[in-house]
């Protein structure tokens, strides 16, 4: 059976040749939500929250209708934003002020995009499995944020 760090390998790689070439972000973002989404195994939603005057407001996506502002620190999105830190949550009925934007999801990882130490927003994955992501999921998907920051010139849309 493939590993997850094998899945990860070949996503990487599908994620580079489907970006090479354009540097528009939100473009960008767009395939790398829906590649994400049909790949990975288990998700209930996989896209972006941009960083905009103080809190993060929802970018290109897959899966249900979601919230459009968070405030930083809010949510595990804003956790993940104020700690500029992947965070993974086990069980997000669990997790304090978690964000219900589907009531499918049961756990959750969000990665910061962080330019220059700066942080233009976040990647969110929601699954309706408890304890769907890891260590590697996390590893992996740091790596498949670098790919995409690189691909791109990086500034938050309309900053
Ligand atoms: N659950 C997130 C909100 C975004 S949705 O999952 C798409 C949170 O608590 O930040």
């Amino acid at each position: 059976m493939r590993s997850k760090a094998d899945l990860y390998r070949e996503l990487a790689g599908q994620l580079s040749s489907l970006l090479a070439g354009e540097r528009d972000l939100i473009a960008n973002v767009a395939n790398f939500s829906s590649l994400v989404f049909q790949t990975l195994p288990d998700l209930n939603w996989a896209g972006f929250y941009f960083a905009k005057d103080g809190e993060l407001v929802l970018g290109p996506f897959q899966g249900k209708p979601a919230c459009v502002r968070i405030k930083l620190g809010q949510g595990v999105c804003g956790a993940g934003a104020a700690k500029c830190e992947t965070v993974i949550v086990p069980n997000v009925h669990e997790f304090p002020g978690h964000i219900a934007c589907d009531s499918a999801s049961n756990s959750e990882i969000v990665v910061p995009l962080l330019k220059d130490s700066r942080l233009i927003g976040v990647l969110d994955l929601d699954s309706p499995s408890f304890e769907r992501f890891d260590d590697q999921d996390a590893e992996g998907l740091e790596n498949l944020v670098r790919i995409l920051l690189e691909s791109t010139n990086s500034k938050a849309p309309e900053e």
